[in-house]
Order: structure tokens, then sequence, then C-alpha cells
């Protein structure tokens, strides 16, 4: 079976009503990152990020999968798919693929201040102050904040170096690490990035931009990727 390695941005969320970061009704366009997302912010003002995400994650359970979610767990009828996620959401995981790899965290999930290796599921949308580790200290949402190291990088790199076909859904490509994943999927691969707004990234061979949203873009990818597929 070839592997399929799929690296997914905020618009593979959208049409699910989960709001991008830099569209123009972006949530960077409403916060300053450095206030809600931030180490100097959970510093200053932990209340504030606590009630950022607590918002993020109860708008989250109200929300569903939508057909880009749907059509990537069909993928797997003829290929290994290993989805790549810069989404903090868990719409992969409800949409039913088997293999999702978080590179920036999961909101549903909160984590020790004091312990990395403590994590936790949240039970319904509300972490808050005085929620604390078993070691006693206080919880924080599981994501990665801006400034922070970015620990799963170098297993991502890998994985999209060992990708036979790669396709990129829904991102600007401007945050990086992540951003440069594109970089190590071997040269012969086919490409394929999904985005309404898709501009084509300088110097990547074997490339296929496709224009759409990806509700509409990646149920047809899927479709055809599954019947060119003995
Ligand atoms: P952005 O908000 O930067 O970009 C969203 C992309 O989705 C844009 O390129 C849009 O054109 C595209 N888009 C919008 N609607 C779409 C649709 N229906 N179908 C397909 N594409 C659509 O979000 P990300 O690239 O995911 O980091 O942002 C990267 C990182 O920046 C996030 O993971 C987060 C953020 O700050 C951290 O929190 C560390």
């Amino acid at each position: 079976m070839k592997n399929v390695v799929v690296f997914t941005g905020a618009g593979v969320s959208a049409e699910s009503g989960v709001k991008t970061f830099r569209d123009s009704d972006g949530l960077w366009r409403n916060y300053r990152f450095e206030e809600v997302a931030s180490p100097h912010a959970w510093n200053t003002d932990p209340e504030l990020v606590l009630e950022f995400y607590n918002i993020r994650r109860k708008q989250l359970l109200e929300v569903g999968p939508n057909p880009a979610h749907l059509a990537l767990v069909k993928l797997e009828e003829k290929f290994k798919v290993q989805i790549i996620t810069q989404n903090v959401d868990d719409l992969h995981e409800r949409a039913g693929s088997k293999n999702v790899f978080h590179l920036h965290g999961e909101i549903r999930k909160s984590r020790s201040t004091v312990d990395p290796e403590l994590i936790y599921d949240i039970e319904g949308w509300e972490l808050k102050l005085g929620d604390k580790c078993e070691k006693g200290s206080q919880l924080r949402p599981h994501v990665v904040w801006f400034g922070e190291q970015v620990d799963g990088f170098s297993a991502a790199t890998e994985i999209a170096s060992n990708a036979d076909i790669f396709i990129v859904i829904g991102t600007s490509l401007v945050v990086y690490p992540a951003a440069g994943l594109i970089d190590f999927v071997p040269d012969l691969s086919p490409k394929y990035l999904i985005d309404p707004k898709a501009k084509t990234p300088w110097g990547i061979q074997n490339l296929t931009v496709i224009q759409e949203k990806a509700g509409k873009g990646v149920p047809e990818l899927v479709e055809s990727l599954l019947n060119a597929e003995k």
C-alpha cells in the first residue's frame, strides 16, 4: 500500500464552523496572539488564556466533521494514510481517521505545568484556575504557544520523508517549522495543495495546486486517487 501523508491547517475545519486564524474573520483579527497564546500571557493573565481556549473548546463541541474530514477517512480503503495536522481540534479523529499526529497540540487535553508527560482529557469544555495535576500544579491547555518549541516536528519530517503522495489542505503556510514540512517530501512524490487562496510555493516539484474549498476539493481528489489505484 502506498503511503499518503496529509498535512492540514485551519482551512480543513473552516466549513465545520471552526474559525481560521488569518482569514478576514480569523481569530488573529480579533485577538492578539501574544495576549492569549504565549508563555508570557500565561504568566501574566492565565485566566484570560484559559477563557480563550474554553470558548474555542465549547464551540468545537458544537460542530462536527465536514466532507473533507470524511473523504480522508475513505482514502484509507486503498492507502496507508497518515494525517499531520496543525489543528488543535479533534475533527479528524471524530470523522474516523486512524492515524492523526497533532503538531500544535490538542485543545481537548490539558497538561501539567510541572511535568509535561502528564496529559489528561478534559471532560466538557472548561479548564479552570485551580484545576490541578496529580502532582498539585495548575493544568494548562495541551497546545503549543508562540515562542514554544514544536516537539513533534522531527517525527513529522520523518513521516513526510516517506510520503508516496503528499496532500496539503487549508493552511497559509506561514508558521514555521510546520510550513517547511513539504521540503522533506521526496521530489518525485506527487504533491497536492488544496486551498481557495493557494499560491504556488517556490521550488516544489510535482505539485498540483487546487484552488477549491476543502469540502469540494478534498472529496474530488480522494475519488480520483482511489480510482487511479488498482
Ligand atoms: P491560517 O488561518 O493561517 O490559514 C488558513 C488557510 O485556510 C488559508 O490559506 C485559507 O485560504 C484557507 N481556507 C479558508 N477556508 C478554507 C476552506 N473552506 N477550505 C480550504 N482552505 C480554506 O491557518 P493555519 O495555516 O492552520 O498555530 O495556521 C497555522 C498556525 O498558525 C496554526 O496552527 C496556529 C496559528 O497561529 C499555533 O497555534 C501554534
